[in-house]
């Protein structure tokens, strides 16, 4: 049986590991730092220390490979886990940006502050297409998500402002370019005048990732922090049954 490493800075990687887990049966292991997330607006240090910590805490399931299911970690400190843990580590942006390139026309990202400082999408993409991509740091949002404020006016408010040169350019694709935004993917709808075509990274990831499937699944998450509302969205995005306990790392 493989053992599969998921983790995020918080909740928005359930929203990758919902994805895995509708493919491919393993024993999932998932960490989200709710304690600290968000992550988005520290520095590079400070997030390598924080993933550092995750995967050392993960270690103890003596995992196979692990999905990196946040876009800021996997800018910021791949090289770095993957250097000093001598396994597979699967980047989310690596999936996000083979789901852009299927499409044509402009971009806009939609991301943390880190992810979008990286410019990874954009260069990215503008390098192997005739593109522009356009890019939105919404450092609002994920505090939003995590205390379970995912529709209503609090988020219209912030959406509106973030999706401002979307509505006025009408620019056709939108990544979705932090693993909490799947989770508030109606308001985004919602606050758009026109159709975008909306793009989460991790659909198909089940597809993208090589192993094989067992015939068992099991889904372990372990967050730094459990409360009734982080228990509802948890409810809310994952369709499966799981296992789930508060712990320090
Ligand atoms: N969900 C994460 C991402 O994909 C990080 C959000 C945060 O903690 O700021 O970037």
């Amino acid at each position: 049986m493989t053992n599969i490493g998921v983790f995020d800075s918080g909740l928005g990687g359930l929203s990758v590991l919902n994805e895995l887990v509708k493919k491919k049966n393993a024993n999932y292991y998932y960490l989200g730092d709710s304690l600290r997330a968000p992550y988005g607006s520290r520095p590079q240090k400070e997030i390598i220390k924080f993933s550092d910590e995750i995967v050392n805490f993960l270690e103890k399931y003596n995992i196979d490979r692990y999905i990196i299911a946040c876009n800021t970690i996997s800018t910021l400190a791949t090289d770095f886990l993957q250097e000093k843990y001598q396994k597979p580590f699967y980047p989310i942006t690596k999936a996000g940006l083979e789901n852009a390139l299927l499409f044509k026309g402009d971009y806009l990202v939609l991301g943390t502050q880190a992810t979008v400082d990286s410019h990874f999408y954009k260069n990215s993409i503008e390098k192997l297409s005739s593109s522009k991509v356009y890019e939105i740091a919404a450092p609002n949002l994920v505090k939003l998500i995590e205390n379970g404020d995912i529709e209503g006016p609090l988020m219209d408010k912030e959406l509106k402002s973030y999706l401002e040169i979307a509505n006025q350019k009408q620019i056709p694709n939108i990544i979705l370019g932090c693993t909490h935004y799947p989770i508030i993917r109606n308001s985004i709808e919602k606050n758009l005048n026109y159709n975008a075509n909306i793009i989460n990274p991790a659909s198909n990831i089940g597809k993208k990732i090589n192993f094989e499937d067992s015939d068992d699944i099991s889904v372990n998450i372990f967050m730094t922090k459990v409360n009734e509302e982080n228990k509802k969205l948890i409810d809310k995005i994952l369709d499966c049954n799981y296992y789930l306990e508060e712990k320090e790392i």
